[in-house]
């Protein structure tokens, strides 16, 4: 698809993250070179950060297929099942949101990652027996936005920990840059640099981001990404200065407003403004606190003085 299109197809090409791809790199050169499969990797961090695109580039790399679902798509243990059976040897499988997995299904992966085995029940009842079914050999790859949520024991099977961070500027500003050339759109090196500022160290957000500009650019200039309209652009997207949008925003004044600052507890957050809690805690929290505007206290989380600074808002008085 287009959206695949734009995803980098090999470590070379991935832009930032540079200790976790320095270790998948020698990681994925060792098992080729003893002919083994990889071994099983979980890759954490905030929503956008290229969990799938780096899932993809290990299953490239490794010259095998890659076979993908998620944790909440796998209802039965026969889902899984029939997953893992289909596998080829050595293929990539997969799992996004792997925090999301029910325990029936999670102790259906643990020998399937452990000896690549199934132990499955046929029958009911006192004629029920247990049969050991052989799978192929495979390298799970599992991404989650909250390694903590894992249960020790599925956390405790994979060889290979990654954690993803946020981008740098000037990390980002490659990425435009990069994208600009697929998308054949002429992008300013101020205007790359003015969206990457903008995209919360977030190369998902980041691109959305450049193809708004360029629509705007398309109608109301020459087609050409200046400074000046990724500014005007940015503006009217409502993305602040620092990336923030509308409901940022409403979070943020939601607890100054409401809650004199804080500390308020998430759910009571998620109520005032509209938003699901996990939503707010996995996808806005993280970098609003990242940046030190938020802080999470036992009380609740409370906003910090950059916030008002931000706003150009007093500050409570005591
Ligand atoms: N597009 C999105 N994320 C990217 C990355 N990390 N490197 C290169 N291109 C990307």
């Amino acid at each position: 698809s287009f959206e695949q299109s734009l995803r980098p197809q090999t470590l070379d090409q991935y832009i930032g993250q540079t200790k976790v791809k320095e270790n998948l790199a020698i990681f994925i050169k060792a098992a080729k070179m003893r002919e083994e499969t990889l071994d099983h990797v979980l890759l954490y961090g905030p929503p956008g950060l290229g969990k799938t695109t780096l899932a993809t580039i290990i299953a490239n790399e490794m010259g095998v297929n890659i076979r993908t679902t998620s944790g909440p798509a796998i209802e039965r243990p026969g889902d899984l099942a029939a997953i893992l059976t289909a596998l080829e040897p050595g293929d990539v499988l997969f799992i996004d949101e792997i925090h999301r997995l029910h325990r029936t299904i999670e102790e259906v992966l643990y020998p399937a990652m452990e000896d690549f085995c199934l132990d499955i029940v046929i029958g009911k009842g006192p004629g029920a027996r247990s049969v050991r079914l052989d799978l192929p050999p495979f390298t799970l790859v599992g991404a989650t936005t909250r390694a903590g949520s894992l249960s020790a024991p599925l956390r405790d099977r994979f060889g290979v920990l990654s954690r993803l961070e946020y981008y740098n500027e000037h990390q980002l500003s490659d990425i435009v840059e990069r994208t600009g050339v697929i998308l054949d759109v002429e992008i300013d090196e101020n205007a790359a640099s003015e969206i990457a500022r903008r995209s919360r160290g977030t190369p998902r957000i980041a691109n959305r981001l450049l193809r708004r500009v360029r629509d705007y650019a398309q109608v109301s200039g020459e087609g050409i990404i200046t400074e000046e309209i990724a500014q005007s652009s940015l503006e009217l997207l409502q993305v602040d200065r620092l990336g923030l949008d509308h409901i940022d925003h409403k979070l943020l004044k939601g607890i100054i407003e409401k809650f004199r600052g804080g500390p308020v507890g998430l759910d009571t957050i998620a109520a005032t403004i509209g938003e699901e809690s996990h939503t707010i805690e996995d996808v806005y929290e993280p970098y609003l606190l990242q940046i030190g505007f938020l802080q999470r206290t036992p009380r609740g989380r409370i906003v910090t003085e950059e916030v008002y600074r931000h706003f150009q808002l007093d500050l409570p008085k005591e």
